[in-house]
Formats: structure tokens, sequence, C-alpha cells
């Protein structure tokens, strides 16, 4: 039984061994690709799209690959601005190139999809609509930036951006940078503070605060979109100075507990902390020292000399000098402060940078050009100096010339009647009042 489910062969007839295996064709695969490709007019489709990707590829070579080149289709890069390197000035190739990523320009990320037009910066100023911001926002606004202005109204005024209402690429947020406030954006200039001493001596815990923890909301901001910060700081870190002109490595004699350390303090506050979020959080970041600048829709009446002076002789009222009139300054036009600031934001160093206008003016000298200006006769009047008034101030601006390639152009006795001009509409009760006020400077 085994066997027979083992072994059946032997009844089996023998077949005859008739089988040849088929030749190899391995030119069968191709030709039936080429035959699938003939049919139809394949082929000529294939050769027109590779025809049509050729040509847009060489009529649209993706973005530019330079720094330079980003920003809105208008913008003109600056001449200068990326300077060789300084040693002393924080300079991050990695945290740039990934600002450049995040910013969605330069050579990383630059390719824009056919069809999508590049588009200018989302920024924000805050302190937009007061006297430097809003300058700063004509200036953005022009370039073809779409600009949030972030705003309390502390000293601000509406006026001074209200030309902009109904821009689409313009918004306007009443907001106290005390409080957080989450935007997306590429850019941040940090303005928002009172800026005169009239201003931030009025209430000074609340102008410690604006610059502590105001200055602490918009870096955390910077930090978690990866936007660059521009801060605003100013001469006044310098104190009363020991040093004559002030160079950036000067660190200043400030007084801690005067009746202006809420400012001065403030500010070197909001630097150290601007680079701590550098060096700690990578943000990309940039301070300017600013001078004092003068320039139209200034506040009238807020203390600063140059307003002062102005709104004084206008209204035939004496100028009033504090101390001997000996103390000097430099005053900087606004248009030549706003150029430096976008130099600065776009460059490749954090600074921090002097700007001023390095041209020194005694007070009585000021008086003098005021009067030339507006009126020969007008009188001056002196009173006792004020706590902590410094007695010179007077800004080296090597480092800027030579990295950021910036220098002031406005000399006092240009830049002067166009303040004029604007302080004697708005005192007189002109109805334009800030609408076209300080077009001509920007
Ligand atoms: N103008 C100068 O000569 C000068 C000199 C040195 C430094 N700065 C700095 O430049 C910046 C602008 O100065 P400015 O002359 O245009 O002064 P400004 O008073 O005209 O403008 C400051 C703006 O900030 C706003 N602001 C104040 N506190 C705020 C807060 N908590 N939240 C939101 N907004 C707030 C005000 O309403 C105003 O619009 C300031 O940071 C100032 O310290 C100016």
């Amino acid at each position: 039984m085994g066997s027979e489910l083992i072994y059946r062969g032997h009844d089996a007839q023998p077949m005859p061994d008739t089988y040849s295996p088929k030749p190899d064709k391995p030119w069968l695969p191709v030709a039936r690709a080429m035959r699938y490709l003939l049919r139809e007019q394949r082929l000529v489709f294939v050769l027109v799209g590779i025809a049509i990707a050729t040509l847009l590829f060489t009529v649209f070579p993706g973005s530019p690959s330079t720094h330079s080149g980003y920003g809105s289709g208008q913008y003109e890069p600056i001449p200068g601005a990326h300077m060789a390197h300084y040693n002393s000035f924080n300079r991050f190739e990695s945290e740039h190139a990934l600002y450049q990523q995040r910013a969605g320009f330069g050579s990383v990320s630059g390719k824009v999809p056919l069809g999508l037009k590049r588009k200018g910066l989302r920024i924000v100023v805050t302190g937009g609509a007061g006297f430097v911001g809003s300058h700063l926002v004509d200036r953005l606004i022009t370039r073809g930036d779409s600009v949030i202005v972030v705003d309390n109204f502390f000293t601000g005024r509406k006026e001074n951006v209200m030309h902009h209402f109904g821009n689409p690429r313009f918004e306007l947020i009443r907001h106290d940078v005390v409080e957080p406030l989450l935007l997306e954006v590429d850019q941040i200039y940090h303005l928002a503070c009172p800026a005169s001493p009239v201003h931030y001596k009025f209430n000074p815990v609340k102008t410690i605060k604006t610059n502590v923890v105001g200055t602490l909301n918009m870096l955390g901001l910077a930090k978690r979109v990866g936007a660059r910060f521009l801060l605003t700081s100013t001469s006044e870190v310098y104190g009363d100075p020991l040093q004559h002109p002030q160079v950036e490595t000067y660190w200043g004699n400030v007084n801690p507990i005067g009746v202006r350390s809420c400012y001065d303090e403030g500010k070197r506050t909001a630097e150290t902390l601007t680079m701590d979020y550098h060096r700690g959080a990578g943000v990309e970041v940039r301070i300017a020292r600013i001078f004092n600048t003068y320039g139209p829709r200034m506040c009238i009446d807020d203390g600063r000399v140059v307003s002062n002076f102005v709104a004084q002789a206008l209204r035939k009222e004496p100028m009033t000098v504090y101390g001997d009139g000996k103390q000097t300054r430099s005053f900087q036009y606004v248009s030549d402060l706003v150029e430096g600031l976008m130099r600065l934001m776009e460059g490749e160093h954090v600074g921090p940078f002097n700007l001023g206008n390095p041209g020194e003016f005694t007070m009585l000298e000021l008086a003098e050009v005021v009067k030339e200006t507006i009126d020969p006769n007008a009188k001056i009047e002196f009173k006792p100096n004020t706590e902590d008034d410094p007695h010179k101030r007077k800004p080296d601006i090597t480092r800027a010339k030579e990295l950021l390639g910036w220098e002031p152009k406005v000399p006092l006795r240009k830049g002067l009647p166009l303040m004029v001009s604007d302080f004697r509409q708005r005192i007189f009760g002109d109805h334009k009042e800030g609408v076209a006020s300080g077009s001509s400077s920007s």
C-alpha cells in the first residue's frame, strides 16, 4: 500500500520531450513604453511641459539671496548698512540666518511660490503715535511694509498717524505695553515710553514699569514669534557724563535715586534685558541710544528745550533758560534719527549705537537760533537749574558712521524752520493740525 502511494510511475506512458523555452526579448518593456508615449501625442505634451518649466525658472529665478534684498519689492537696500565685522559689537551669523528664515526672506527660505507676490515686512511700532514713532511709521509705510502701531496715547496722538487710516497696511491698537500682547510680526521697534522730563516725572513708577515690564513683554513677543527687536534707549544712560563726547563704551554716571532715575535707570534696565534676551534666548536685538531730537509733531509744552523755546517765542513769551545757559546739548532732526533707526534694524550689528547730531550748542546759542528763526526781539528769562540736569551732552557717532554708514544730514538752521511751521499751525489753531504736519521731514 505504502509503495503504491509512493510510486506509480511504472504505469505511466513516457512523454515525448517536446518543451522548448521562448527566447528572451529584453527590448520588449522599452518598446512597450515607447509605444505608450507615442500614442495620443503624449510625448508632445511632456516636451511642452518641460519647455514651459524651463522658461519660468529662467525668467523668475527664486528670491534674492542677499540680506539687503529683503522686504517688499519697493525696498531699496541702504548702502553701507552692511559693514565689516566690529569686534566689540555683537554679530551672530547663525541667529541672523535663523531670523531671515523666520521672517521669510533671505537665502534660506526666500523662494516665494509662483504666482504669489513678495510681501513687505510686518512691523510693530510701540509708541508709534508719538513724535519719533509717527515719523518712523511714515517711512515704513512708504517703503511698502505693513505697520501695527501699539500705543496707549499717554503722550502720543491719533492725529500723528491718522493720515494712514484707511490704508490696509496700517493698523492702530490702543494698548499699554505693560500688558502682554501677541502679534505675528517680523520686526518690533520698541519706542513706547514717555520721553520728556515733564511726562516721565508725572508718574515715575509707571515710567519705570513701562521701561521694565513693557520691554520684557515686547522681548517675550520677539522671542515667541522670532521677530527682530529694536530698543530706543537714550543718551540719558550716560547720566551726567564724566567723559566727553560720549562713546558707547562709556558706562555713564547716573544717579540711581534721583528724580530722573525712573527714566535713566529704566532705560538702562531695558538695555540689560535686551542683551540678556539676546545672549540667553538668541533673540535678534538692536539698541539705539538716541540723543536730543526735534521736529514736527513734538509735544508742545513738554519741557524739552527746543519745543519750549519755539512755543515760547511763537507765543511772544520769554524763553526760559535754566541755570546759566552754558550747558550744552546736541540737536538732531527727526528724519535723520529715523534713517539711523532703520539702518540699525536692517544692519548686522547689535549695538548700542549713539544716534545724534554731534553739533554742540549751548542753551544760549540755541536761543539765538530760535530768535533768528521766529522773532529777533524774543527775550530770555533765567531760572534755577533742575536737579540732575546734565552739563554736557554730545554723541561720538564714529561707530554709527563706520558700521551703519549713517550720519545726520539736517543742520539746526534747516530743521528748525520745519518744526516752527508745524508748531505755528498747532498753536494758532490751524485745523489741518497733525494731518500733514511733518510730512516734509520724512
Ligand atoms: N525724542 C528724543 O529726543 C528722544 C531722546 C532719547 C530717547 N528717546 C526715546 O525714543 C522713544 C520715542 O520718544 P518720543 O520723543 O517720540 O516720545 P513721545 O512721548 O512723543 O512718544 C512716546 C510714545 O509712547 C507711548 N507710550 C508711553 N507709554 C506707553 C505704554 N505704557 N504703552 C504704550 N504706549 C506708551 C506714548 O503715548 C507716545 O505715543 C522713547 O522711547 C524715548 O525714550 C527719544
